[in-house]
């Protein structure tokens, strides 16, 4: 097949972990016979930097026009809060512009990985969930004001955005456990009142055979790293799934290895890992480039309907791990890592 995307590595480890995801697409096109047209284009404080915008027009067209994105990572202490213009900024917009409102974080442990998480091993064993957060509404999104002395930001979710997310997780979870978490703060928030009445309707009337539980964000978050197992497909609103999931990616070992998909209608995504620009370990080619590399799974299968070529990058990626290829995030204490190119390679050697 042919095949455009739009390649943005972005700041930071963004451009070294984009260039491993890069040849993994470039060596699917070779040993499946498709043809992928990629085209990098400016992003984020690179951007800002470039043209005073991060998010410049050129870039948002390239991205519109693109079957699929693939993006590194955005933001650093050059570009930081106090900032006129931020990274951060064309993020939002480019999710809001592609429409991508459901961003999928798969959690998933690899035995292998077990002991280099933080969290007690036998906790870990069997983890396997998926984080469906809401992307393109909620506090993130809301009007903004500041004064000297007050600042707000608005939240707040209508019952089409609602609908709209829960129907994501749960197609999701007829396809898994069938079991749908539903967490919010409906104790305090109206927004979350509202996204539990609906979310509720929605798994009852459209998805009979899946189940739904409703849980406070707080208690979520607890119960998240005391009994990660019983977890399958969580759907939340944008900040919680924010947070929560840098919490969940902790049952994996390490953000560097988790891949995220944001999808909305029709079949164009947006995909990134889910680590930020990490600016301490950027230009040391130490970075772990996993994370980015089954972003490129993802988006093999989401927005190119190749499910062969994503199964086998996914394998690719669990007998590099298998074999003992390590990046410093998750090799085990006084052993030696491998760069961000050598664990490409590694990849790129399972793969063939
Ligand atoms: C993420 C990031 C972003 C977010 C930041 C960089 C704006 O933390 O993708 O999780 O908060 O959505
Ligand atoms: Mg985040």
């Amino acid at each position: 097949m042919k095949a455009r995307i739009a390649v943005i590595a972005g700041d930071g480890i963004g451009p070294e972990v984009v260039a491993e995801g890069t040849r993994v697409l470039e060596r699917v096109a070779e040993k499946f016979g498709h043809e992928f047209q990629m085209n990098a284009a400016p992003f984020g404080g690179a951007a800002i930097d470039l043209t005073g915008d991060p998010l410049p027009k050129a870039t948002l067209d390239e991205c519109l026009s693109a079957d699929a994105v693939l993006l590194g990572a955005i933001g650093g202490p050059k570009w930081g809060p106090s900032s006129p213009v931020r990274p951060e900024q064309g993020l939002l917009r480019i999710r809001r512009e592609l429409g991508v409102y459901a961003n999928l974080r798969p959690i998933k442990l690899h035995p292998a990985l077990r002991d280099s998480s933080a969290i007690k091993p036998e906790v870990l064993d069997g983890v396997d969930l998926v984080f469906v957060r809401e992307l393109t509404g909620g506090i993130y999104f809301g009007e903004k004001t500041r004064t000297a002395t007050t600042a707000t930001d608005l939240c707040s979710y209508s019952v089409a955005e609602v609908e709209r997310i829960t129907r994501v997780a749960g197609r999701l979870a007829s396809s898994r456990r069938k079991q749908v978490f539903s967490i919010d703060k409906s104790n305090v928030l109206e927004t979350s009142r509202l996204w539990r009445e609906v979310a509720e309707r929605v798994i009852k009337q459209e998805f009979p055979d899946v189940s739904i539980e409703h849980m406070l964000v707080d208690s979520a978050a607890m119960h998240l790293i005391r009994r990660p197992r019983d977890f399958d497909v969580l759907v939340t609103e944008n900040m919680f799934g924010d947070i929560l999931t840098d919490e969940g990616a902790m049952l994996a070992s390490s953000l560097g290895v988790l891949p995220s998909a944001s999808i909305g209608e029709g079949r164009r995504g947006l995909y990134e890992p889910i680590h930020g620009s990490a600016p301490d370990i950027a230009g040391k080619g130490i970075a772990n480039p996993v994370g980015t590399i089954l972003s490129v799974a993802m988006l093999l299968r989401h927005s190119l309907a190749l499910e062969t070529e994503a199964l086998a990058v996914e394998g690719a990626v669990n007998k590099a791990i298998e074999d003992g290829a390590r990046t410093a995030d998750i090799a085990e204490k006084g052993r030696p890592a491998l760069t961000t190119r050598q664990m490409g390679d590694a990849i790129l050697a399972a793969l063939d």
